[in-house]
C-alpha cells in the first residue's frame, strides 16, 4: 500500500496568533491545494483557533493539538481535554512527544491513558517514540521504541490501532541540527513496522503512517521522505518560517 505522505508542523511554544496570521498569508500564497500529501499543523492551544480560521478554505489541511490531559474534564488547571480538541475541530493529537516525556515527566502509563482517550474521542493519535543518545549508544534503541509503542497501544483495540499515526523522533536529533540519516530512520521505522504487523497484521500495519522527526529541514526532507518505511515528516524548527515550510511541504 502506498501511503499519502503526512507532513506535520509542530510549532511547540512558538507563534502567537498574530504571528500565525502573517505565516499563513505568506505560506498559503506559495502552496496551492495539495492532494498528494496530508498536511497537519500543531499550533499551541492559544494559537489554534487563529490557525483554523486561516485554514477555513483549506479543509484538506488538518489541525492538531500538541497534548491532552489524562482526564477529559475536571479540576486540572491549565490542562486541555480531548473533548475540547474535538469540539474545536482538531483532528490529530500528539502523544508522548519527547518534550512531554523528558521535560514534563510523561510516563508510559500516562501515554497509555491518553491514547485510549483520544481513540475513544474518535480523533487520530500521533504517538511519538524515540530514544535518548545514551540509550542509542548503549544499543537499546529498538528496545526503547518497542516499549514506548507497546505502552501506547496497550488499551486500544485492533481497529483503533489501525487508525493511529506514529512518529519516530530520536531525542538526540530534536532541535540539535543532528539529523538521523535516511538509513537510520528506515532501520527504526522497520522495527516499528514489524511490531505493528505482529499486533494487527500486515494489511493494517501497512496503513499506519510512520513519520520521522528530528532536525528535518529543506535540505534533507526529500531524502528522508524517499527512505523505505518513512511515510512522512514531523518538523519543529524548520516549520516556523513560511518559506522554509513551503519548501519542505513540496519536497
Ligand atoms: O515534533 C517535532 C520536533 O520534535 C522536531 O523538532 O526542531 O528538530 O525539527 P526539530
Amino acid at each position: 500500500m502506498h501511503l499519502k505522505p503526512v507532513i506535520a508542523a509542530n510549532w511547540k511554544l512558538n507563534h502567537t496568533p498574530t504571528d500565525a496570521k502573517a505565516f499563513f498569508q505568506r505560506f498559503l500564497a506559495q502552496v496551492p491545494k495539495l492532494n498528494e500529501r496530508t498536511l497537519v499543523f500543531f499550533p499551541s492551544a492559544i494559537t489554534l483557533t487563529t490557525v483554523m480560521d486561516a485554514l477555513r478554505d483549506r479543509p484538506e489541511v488538518w489541525v492538531g493539538v500538541q497534548n491532552v490531559h489524562t482526564e477529559v474534564q475536571g479540576a486540572f488547571t491549565g490542562e486541555n481535554s480531548v473533548l475540547m480538541a474535538r469540539d474545536v475541530g482538531a483532528r490529530v493529537v500528539l502523544v508522548g512527544h519527547s518534550e512531554r516525556r523528558h521535560v514534563f515527566g510523561e510516563t508510559d502509563a500516562m501515554t497509555t491513558r491518553k491514547m485510549a482517550l483520544i481513540a475513544q474521542g474518535r480523533l487520530t493519535p500521533m504517538l511519538c517514540v524515540g530514544e535518548t543518545l545514551e540509550e542509542r549508544e548503549a544499543g537499546r534503541t529498538a528496545e526503547v521504541v518497542e516499549r514506548q509503542l507497546s505502552a501506547g497501544l496497550a488499551e486500544l483495540d485492533d481497529v483503533q490501532v489501525g487508525a493511529i499515526m506514529l512518529a519516530y523522533e530520536p531525542v538526540w536529533a530534536i532541535g540539535t541540527g543532528r539529523t538521523a540519516t535516511p538509513d537510520d530512520a528506515s532501520e527504526i521505522h522497520g522495527v516499528l513496522r514489524r511490531a505493528l504487523v505482529s499486533r494487527v497484521g500486515e494489511k493494517a500495519a501497512a496503513g499506519i503512517p510512520i513519520l520521522y522527526g528530528g532536525s528535518v529541514n529543506r535540505g534533507n526532507a526529500s531524502q528522508l521522505l524517499a527512505a523505505p518505511d518513512v511515510d512522512g515528516l514531523l518538523v519543529g524548527g524548520a516549520s516556523l518560517d513560511a518559506d522554509s515550510w513551503a519548501s519542505i511541504v513540496r519536497a
